[in-house]
């Protein structure tokens, strides 16, 4: 390694062989438990459990540490509106046939079309974005490095935390997203990544059972 500065790593927290077995399993065991969920109450939840979940995201690594990230919570109900309404037209020509027949067959067993309702009924819509430039500080606008695996992880880390807090979530892609930019007022610097719907589940709220069959260990995994 090269001279530069650093402090010592104190919040290292080293597990015994057994409580580390036992969290790896405790940690799966409570990540398989979330799903993509497409039915939503409209119960509130408070703005700060939010917050925590979006600082949990901001801890992901990133290249250079540059964080290449800006979230959008809304909980605004026009703002909501307006990007369902949005939404639900690009996803209209998506499902009357821009997808294209091979992608339609794929979305088949999930079941889902253009009307997007949870758009509206659930508490948050939070709408990610990745910075083309940026740097360690909020102001700089240097080149970002590994914007798309940088975002991608960090939105891995806010999933995770809101299925944590007890909360369930959509990952949502409409096609194209460009919309979202102006909607969240964001700039040419900021690419919508993705709209991340989070809140309760509604009473009636179901698991596709195309969306639970996870492959394998074995088909996932290599051992050298
Ligand atoms: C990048 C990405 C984009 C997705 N886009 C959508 C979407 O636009 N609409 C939707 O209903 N689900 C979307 N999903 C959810 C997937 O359909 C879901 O993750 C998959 O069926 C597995 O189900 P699970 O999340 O419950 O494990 C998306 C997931 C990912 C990772």
């Amino acid at each position: 390694m090269q001279a530069h500065d650093a402090s010592p790593l104190s919040d290292y927290i080293e597990y015994s062989s057994e409580e580390m077995l036992k969290r790896s399993a405790d940690f799966y065991n409570n990540i398989k438990r979330r799903h993509s969920i497409r039915s939503f109450s409209d119960r509130p939840v408070a703005k700060a459990v939010i917050e925590n979940c979006i600082k949990a995201a901001g801890t992901a690594p990133s290249g250079a540490n540059h964080q290449p990230w800006h979230f959008v919570a809304i909980n605004d109900l026009d703002v909501k509106k307006q990007i369902r309404e949005q939404a639900e037209i690009h996803e209209s020509n998506f499902y009357q046939g821009r997808a294209g027949e091979e992608w339609l067959d794929a979305l088949k067993p999930l079941g889902t079309d253009a009307n997007k309702p949870y758009l509206e009924h659930a508490p948050w819509l939070i709408a990610i974005f990745s910075e083309k430039k940026g740097g360690i500080s909020a102001e700089e606008k240097n080149t970002n490095y590994y914007v798309h695996e940088s975002v991608g992880i960090a939105t891995g880390f806010l999933i995770n935390a809101l299925h944590s807090s007890g909360l369930v979530t959509l990952t949502h892609t409409p096609k194209p997203m460009s919309f979202l930019s102006k909607v969240c007022g964001r700039d040419d610097n900021s690419r919508p990544y993705m709209l991340l719907i989070a809140g309760y589940p509604s009473d009636d709220a179901t698991v596709p059972h195309h969306a639970t069959t996870k492959k394998s260990i074995d088909d996932i995994a290599t051992f050298l």
